[in-house]
């Protein structure tokens, strides 16, 4: 017979040899790197001008940057602070190279869920974040998902539960707690009602003393930061079922929305959340937060199956909040939770396969202009990429075929700038905040 105490015993055994093989394996050069991009890349696929036209103009203003040369080659290489800085002070034909963004906003946050396993959110998630990034958008990312992909695809791979989207979750309940006592404190006609107590398990461990920032880690990408995950976070769906049973007035679901709103709005220009496989408290919070939110499918018939059931549930989901409306003060919680956009995206697609295009064209016809035009294709590039998932932006396409390379590019660019002119779109219908 087996009890939870030997599942631990066996977690304890296996724990040890977690650790070990960390120590064998572990090397300097196994940490996130982000490489230069050369002078190619950043005329024609980042600021998207005439290569000859950007050599000129960084040729004729020696105070630019000016990357570094290789040995072998006349190519010049660029860091992204570099392109950064170039983006910020050159104008070409007196356009400017900064993209988008709406003056006196928030940043926009757009979601990538399905509870789908293997759909396609991370890769997703990864590739859009470092596709904004190169386009000149602060980003941050939220990993709502304890198995981490995204966070270890960031380089991050130790870090402790108490700065994940738990610690955001159980920092907020003790704040909301306290809020909701001293309201009945204040009420006259509420002095009768009694004051939540939480118990030291919750209060002692010295969350609501961390700050905003304390959360947020940066990443190997100087303009894209993350909270990221871990698996101990996992138990944050247990120990938020507790949560609740210990304040049933607190609107748990949208504890991460109220974090992100107390960040300065020109902190960052786009939130992107890495959703898990599950409708839970994560991906509650994570959606409630959502301005846009984006469903990646695979192409397969099963796939559009288990995707269509993901609404059916997440609309119930959203429908059941309906009855936290009066225990926050008017004004701080939109319900019901309305998105600006939402869409559908195919992803892992192949545009040879007969079975894909009809699955592409009964998206299509279900979900009509909510089904993203440009699918994600199918490649080798990302499939093969290794222990950390690495970005297509990541891979030098020195190091494979360049024709592979371009090819998948491409098809992340097109479906990123879809997604970019949508936010753009969606951005403008959020309200001023004025903070
Ligand atoms: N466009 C693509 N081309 C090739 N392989 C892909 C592509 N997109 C995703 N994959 C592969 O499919 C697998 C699942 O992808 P991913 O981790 O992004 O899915 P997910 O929806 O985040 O999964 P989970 O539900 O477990 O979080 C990964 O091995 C990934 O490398
Ligand atoms: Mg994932």
């Amino acid at each position: 017979m087996f009890t939870h105490q030997d599942l631990a015993q066996l977690q304890a055994q296996s724990l040890k040899m977690q650790s070990f093989i960390r120590q064998q394996t572990y090397s300097p050069e196994m940490e996130k790197t982000l490489r230069r991009f050369s002078s190619w890349e950043v005329a024609e696929l980042i600021f998207r001008v005439n290569q000859s036209t950007m050599r000129g103009r960084l040729a004729a203003d020696p105070s630019l940057p000016q990357g570094l040369v290789e040995e072998d080659g006349r190519q010049r290489w660029y860091s992204l602070d570099e392109i950064n800085e170039i983006r910020r002070r050159l104008k070409v034909n007196r356009k400017s190279l900064m993209p988008p963004r709406p003056a006196g906003k928030r940043a926009i946050r757009a979601a990538i869920a399905n509870f789908k396993g293997g759909a396609g959110k991370s890769t997703v998630a990864l590739h859009f974040a470092h596709a904004a990034a190169l386009d000149g958008y602060r980003v941050l990312c939220v990993d709502f998902d304890p198995q981490a992909t995204l966070s270890h695809s960031m380089g991050l791979s130790d870090v402790s539960e108490e700065f994940t989207v738990w610690g955001v979750m159980a920092r907020d309940l003790i704040r909301e707690t306290e809020r909701m006592n001293a309201a009945v404190q204040g009420a006259e006609s509420g002095a009768a009602l009694p004051q939540r107590r939480l118990p030291a398990s919750v209060t002692d461990m010295g969350l609501s003393d961390l700050r905003v920032t304390d959360f947020i880690k940066p990443t190997s990408w100087p303009t894209i930061d993350i909270v990221p995950s871990c698996a101990n976070a996992a138990f944050v769906e247990f120990a938020s079922a507790q949560y609740r049973h210990l304040n049933p007035e607190w609107s748990f679901f949208a504890a991460v929305s109220r974090y992100l709103d107390s960040l300065p709005d020109d902190s960052y220009d786009l939130i992107l959340f890495d959703c898990p496989p599950a409708i839970g408290y994560q991906s509650m919070n994570a959606v409630f937060a959502a301005d846009v939110l984006y469903i990646p499918s695979g192409p397969g018939y099963w796939e559009y199956d288990s995707t269509t059931s993901f609404i059916g549930q997440l609309s119930e989901a959203l429908e059941d909040l309906g009855r936290f409306g009066s225990s926050v003060p008017a004004g701080t919680l939109k319900l019901p939770k309305a998105f600006t956009d939402v869409r559908f995206l195919l992803t892992r697609f192949e545009p040879n396969n007969e079975l894909h295009r009809a699955m592409q064209s009964a998206f299509g016809k279900v979900f009509g202009d909510r089904l993203a035009e440009h699918p994600i294709e199918m490649t080798r590039a990302v499939e093969q990429s290794g222990r950390f998932l690495s970005s297509i932006y990541e891979i030098d396409y020195r190091d494979m075929t360049r024709e592979t390379w371009r090819r998948a590019r491409g098809s992340f660019d097109q479906a990123y700038v879809e997604f970019r002119d949508n936010l753009v779109k969606a951005w403008d219908e959020i309200e001023e905040t004025g903070a």
